[in-house]
């Protein structure tokens, strides 16, 4: 849509991982009006800075990429947090997007909003069928807000925010400290560190047999843009590649990509987690889209970024 290239287009967490993949997709397409914000720009659960921002630059399309988000140790430890703040930064947002009658928004979910023990594949029908996992709880509840508000102002006001609902989300600016990484990239660390310190032996939590979905933030960002130019439902859609792997066979092939030759310990001890976590893409399929970055691409990509990170800190430290 080549009428849309020169609206005003805010993304909210352009820092962060997927906001930064997006900022970048939107201008490789040619889009030339961007408010790329993150924190330091603008804190979102202020909600007089927030109500200024958009009288200031009255957006047109707004995405709603920013949260906060964390590990499971996070979540544990901050409750409060990760549901207060989400649901102030939501609230803000799409009472602001309201107000200043924004003419599209998106919103963007995550899979953790199913229920713990949800069938497999998960489709979008299965929300608010069952318990939620209970170390995430706060996260999950304000994400499940999220989408529900999505469909409540469209329904009362006509406003339209569209939602895609991604799986686990890897690859460029992904964090690589092991307190804030996802298991991908803690994975890649954990093997090219071993291959580096010319350790022979890495050991991993579990048994290995969970199977996860994962999708690369490139194919993400090119979702949401998809999303918002051809999407018209607030319903959300599950997005991912309705592949899924067990973390052993995933080990196995960053170790490969590594160049890692020692021995992969499972401690058995510690927990796997849900057993399986995938989910049900028949809508994302109807609507037409796919995504392309196979996950050793993917892998590939994501180890040579990490090396990169490296030989960038020990150029800078000496
Ligand atoms: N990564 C995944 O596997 C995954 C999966 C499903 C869904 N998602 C969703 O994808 C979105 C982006 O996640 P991500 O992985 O890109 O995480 P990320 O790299 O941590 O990015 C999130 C961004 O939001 C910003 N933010 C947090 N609180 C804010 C506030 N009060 N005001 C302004 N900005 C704030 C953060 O800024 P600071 O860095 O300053 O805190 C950060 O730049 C989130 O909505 C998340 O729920 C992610």
């Amino acid at each position: 849509m080549t009428d849309n290239k020169n609206k005003k287009i805010l993304v909210t967490g352009a820092k962060g991982m997927v906001g930064h993949a997006l900022v970048k997709h939107l201008q490789e397409e040619n889009y030339k009006n961007i408010l790329a914000v993150g924190r330091t720009d603008l804190d979102l659960t202020d909600s007089a800075a927030v109500d200024s921002y958009f009288d200031k630059y009255r957006p047109d399309f707004v995405y709603m990429i920013a949260a906060k988000v964390g590990g499971i140790a996070a979540n544990m430890s901050d409750p409060v947090g990760f549901l207060v703040d989400n649901l102030k930064i939501e609230l803000n947002l799409y009472q602001a997007c309201h107000k200043y009658k924004t003419a599209k928004n998106l919103f963007l979910g995550s899979s953790c909003i199913y229920p713990k023990e949800c069938p497999q594949p998960m489709k979008e029908n299965y929300l608010l069928t069952g318990t939620l996992e209970p170390t995430n709880e706060g996260y999950a509840l304000s994400k499940i807000t999220g989408l529900r508000l999505a469909e409540y102002y469209y329904q009362q006001y006509g406003m339209l925010t569209v939602c895609p609902m991604p799986c686990n989300i890897y690859g460029t600016g992904d964090h690589f400290d092991l307190q804030k990484s996802h298991v991908l990239s803690a994975l890649v660390k954990r093997f090219i560190d071993a291959v580096d310190e010319q350790t022979n032996s890495v050991t991993l939590w579990g048994t290995g047999i969970a199977r996860r979905e994962f999708i690369h933030v490139d194919d993400v960002a090119q979702a949401l843009l998809f999303f918002m130019e051809t999407h018209s439902s607030p319903e959300f859609v599950n997005l991912g590649t309705g592949k899924d792997i067990t973390i052993r066979e995933l080990a196995e092939l960053i170790a490969s990509e590594a160049d890692y030759q020692g021995k992969i310990v499972w401690d058995e001890s510690k927990p796997n987690g849900m057993l399986k976590k995938c989910l049900d893409i028949t809508k994302l399929e109807a609507l037409g889209f796919t995504p392309q970055v196979s996950l050793k691409k993917g892998v590939q990509k994501t180890i040579a970024e990490y090396r990169q990170i490296k030989q960038q800190l020990s150029r800078d430290n000496k």
